[in-house]
């Protein structure tokens, strides 16, 4: 297959990230004989830095004609120091989710056995955790009409949702489930909110067409003590954007590090994979930053285009990672890897035929810091 990725690595530890999941691509790509060309372009800090805007025309116009867009990460702390603002990161992520109508966000989370001990949670409580979250992500709170007053002492962000951008989301999102455990809970604030009760009208009237799929509710405050509780009832989550962006974040700590979790942005013409942890500026440039989570949405990259078996595979490669330990800091604190070491082993493992390279494994191991 051909496809023309664009390569948004952004800013902290984006462009290391992203770096290791072109790798695997590429990797990929050669194995299984495929043609994938890469472009890259600025976004966020880097973007404000070069041209004073976080998401400048040019890297607008390479996602359009991309097929698919690999993204890193957005922030900067001298601007979260920085209420006053006027130009932030963070607008190039959301402007580019708007422009491009990115309205569903998958994220998925594995618990894996192995990492059971690096999640403050206890291990009956995790162990064999398997969810999808569906966050909503071009509406709500995130896009609404923004105010401050004049004096500066009062502002506003409007909550919007609309039916139509709430059956598109929720379609996916109850597709998915049929194609899992057959369970949706919607996760709302209907007992206070007008647009949490919107959602779940929608949602009842499309469980009709889902008699498979069991539906259930919860408002969110419930939902965020019943992931730590209990994560193991939970398949299928659907929310709005704000919602989905704190529980998943929640969730994370279930896998034992925000690190390995994955996202895919998708919309009707386009489709944005990125982790869905932030820049972690203070690990800029030290090769210590987690790329797996950049490299399973790289996988999610390949799922979106139905090459089934090399997702698949960069997720086993994955897998026989985190088994043989071949881990950064976050979750090896005895004898961790680097961030290039982590890639070159998932790397290795694609192109030797799924061979594990233990020599490599021991020099990893060894050379570290
Ligand atoms: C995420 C991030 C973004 C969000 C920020 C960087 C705007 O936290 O993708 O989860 O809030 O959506
Ligand atoms: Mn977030």
């Amino acid at each position: 297959m051909k496809l023309k990725i664009a390569v948004l690595p952004g800013d902290g530890i984006g462009p290391e990230v992203i770096n290791e999941s072109q790798k695997i691509l590429e990797a990929i790509a050669q194995r299984f004989d495929h043609s994938f060309e890469f472009e890259s372009a600025s976004v966020g800090a880097i973007a404000i830095d070069k041209f004073g805007n976080p998401l400048p025309e040019k890297t607008l116009a390479l996602c359009k004609r991309s097929d698919a867009i690999l993204f890193g990460a957005i922030g900067d702390p001298k601007y979260d120091n920085d209420p006053s603002a006027k130009v932030r990161p963070e607008q190039g992520l959301l402007a580019l989710r708007k422009e491009l109508g990115l309205f569903a966000n998958i994220r998925p989370l594995t618990a894996y056995d192995k990492l059971t001990d690096q999640s403050p949670l206890k291990e009956h409580i995790i162990k064999g955790v398997d969810i999808t979250i569906f966050r909503e992500l071009t509406g709500g709170i995130y896009f609404g009409e923004k105010s401050l007053s004049q004096n500066e002492e009062v502002a506003t962000d409007l909550c919007s949702y609309s039916k139509y951008e709430i059956e598109r989301v929720a379609k996916l999102a109850f597709q998915a489930a049929q194609s899992r455990n057959n369970k949706l809970t919607l996760v709302d604030k209907a007992n206070v909110l007008e647009t949490s009760r919107l959602w779940r009208k929608q949602i009842a009237l499309m469980a009709k067409d889902y008699p498979e799929v069991a539906v259930d509710y919860l408002f969110v405050d419930n939902a965020a003590m019943q992931l730590i509780l209990n994560p193991k009832q939970f398949d299928v989550i659907l929310t709005e954007n704000m919602f989905g962006d704190i529980l998943s974040d929640e969730a994370s700590v279930i896998a034992g590090s925000i690190g390995l979790l994955a996202s895919a942005s998708i919309g009707n013409d386009n489709a944005l994979f990125e982790p869905i942890h932030g820049s972690y500026p203070q690990a800029k440039e030290l090769n210590i930053a987690n790329p797996i989570a950049s490299i399973l949405s790289s996988a999610m990259l390949l799922d979106h285009f139905n090459l089934t078996e090399e997702a698949n595979m960069i997720r086993e490669a994955v897998e026989i990672a985190i088994q043989h330990e071949a881990t950064t800091p976050d979750l090896n604190q005895t004898k961790p890897f680097s961030t290039e070491q982590v890639g070159e082993f998932i790397r290795q493992f694609i192109l030797e035929e799924n061979q594990i390279n233990f020599e490599y494994l021991e020099i990893g191991q060894s050379t570290i810091i």
